[in-house]
């Protein structure tokens, strides 16, 4: 009878921990390490990245967005580089993601040298980091090992509009795995690029249907925000620097979160994590800290790690714009 008991609870054990179930392989630093004979694949997406950045350092911000863009929406599993019908790029939430290219020219790079073994999800995610500690902050390690998603569907993307409240935006990052911590160090990004002007013009001139302009912002910023958008006239090309500190707005640093405490976010997401109650504190101590820059490539990491694929599942794409079919 104590046997019999013994060997039930270690039945029960073993379901509950999921010990019984095929396990997927967790990601791993250093994954490719021997998997193209001596070729040290992070250095060569290293170095497709810094030749174009030199060229135009805009793709920092191009691929930070990318990769939460890419992240949200089924994991990282590059499911946003997929070309063809109703796929996620062409979302209208994903119009104006960049970087693209970027990630195809590092992808030919490695397909050239050692093909079929780079994921075009990991590549995301380390010509992010690179492309980040070329533009001032930290170069972070980051774990591989992911595959390529074979799924892509635009109305699967929710990615979050620039007027979501904080307790909203907390919630959607929570269902992702992340803390409200992780969220506002990972806005933290918008320490770099640009914002269209129509992603903010109701906080110039008509903010939540008032008639008013949002009277959280400080009026000498927006009399300037007023002078590169004017009302109802902008177009895709106007855009402003999302991080207000014109000494600092292609530098990846803490120099948002001062902007955002004193009245100078652009989104209304931005100027929100500076007066929310559960999030103002947080600010607080990024600014008073001095080691953002680390916690901000930890955030990254965590977010790189949000619903991957490994192991057998997916697969690694030739072109990263599509996927491979499977023969039937
Ligand atoms: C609640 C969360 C977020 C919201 C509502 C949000 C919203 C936006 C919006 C509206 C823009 C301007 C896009 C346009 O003009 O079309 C933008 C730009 C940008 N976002 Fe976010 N974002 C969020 C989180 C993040 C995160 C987590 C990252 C990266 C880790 C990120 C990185 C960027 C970057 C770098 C840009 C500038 C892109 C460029 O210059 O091309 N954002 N974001």
């Amino acid at each position: 009878m104590e046997k019999v008991i013994i060997v039930f609870a270690f039945m029960l054990f073993a379901a509950r921990s999921g010990w019984c179930e095929t396990a997927t392989p967790p990601l791993v630093v250093d994954f490719y390490n021997g998997l193209c004979s001596d070729i040290d694949v992070e250095a060569t997406v290293g170095s497709v990245i810094a030749s174009l950045y030199e060229q135009d350092p805009t793709i920092a911000a191009a691929l930070l967005r990318l990769q939460f863009h890419d992240c949200f929406v089924r994991g990282c599993d590059a499911s946003i580089l997929i070309d063809g019908h109703d796929t996620e790029k062409t979302s209208p939430s994903n119009r104006m993601v960049r970087g693209f290219d970027v990630i195809e020219a590092a992808k030919s790079s490695l397909e050239a040298i050692c093909p079929g073994v780079v994921s075009c999800a990991d590549i995301i995610i380390m010509a992010t980091r690179d492309a980040v500690s070329l533009a001032g902050g930290e170069r972070y390690t980051v774990q591989t090992g992911r595959r390529d998603g074979t799924v892509s569907v635009a109305a699967d993307v929710k990615t979050p509009a620039a007027s979501i409240s904080v307790t909203d935006s907390i919630k959607v990052f929570g269902d992702k795995g992340l803390t409200p911590t992780d969220m506002v160090y990972l806005l933290g990004a918008h320490t770099i690029g640009v914002a269209r002007c129509s992603t903010f013009e109701d906080r110039l001139y008509n903010f939540s249907n008032t008639g008013e302009p949002d009277p959280t912002m400080d009026p000498t910023l927006r009399a300037t925000l007023i002078d590169s958008c004017p009302r109802d006239i902008t177009t895709d090309e106007d855009t402003v620097d999302l991080d207000q500190d014109p000494s600092s707005s292609s530098i990846v640093d803490s120099s948002y979160f001062k902007q955002i405490l004193l009245n100078r976010g652009i989104l209304q997401i931005d100027q929100e994590l500076a007066l929310d109650q559960w999030t103002q504190p947080i600010v607080n101590a990024i600014v008073q800290r001095s080691d953002f820059a680390t916690r901000f490539g930890e955030a990254m990491v965590k977010l790189g790690a949000v619903e991957v694929l490994t192991g057998e599942q997916g697969q690694v794409r030739q072109f990263c714009n599509r996927i491979i079919e499977q023969q039937k």
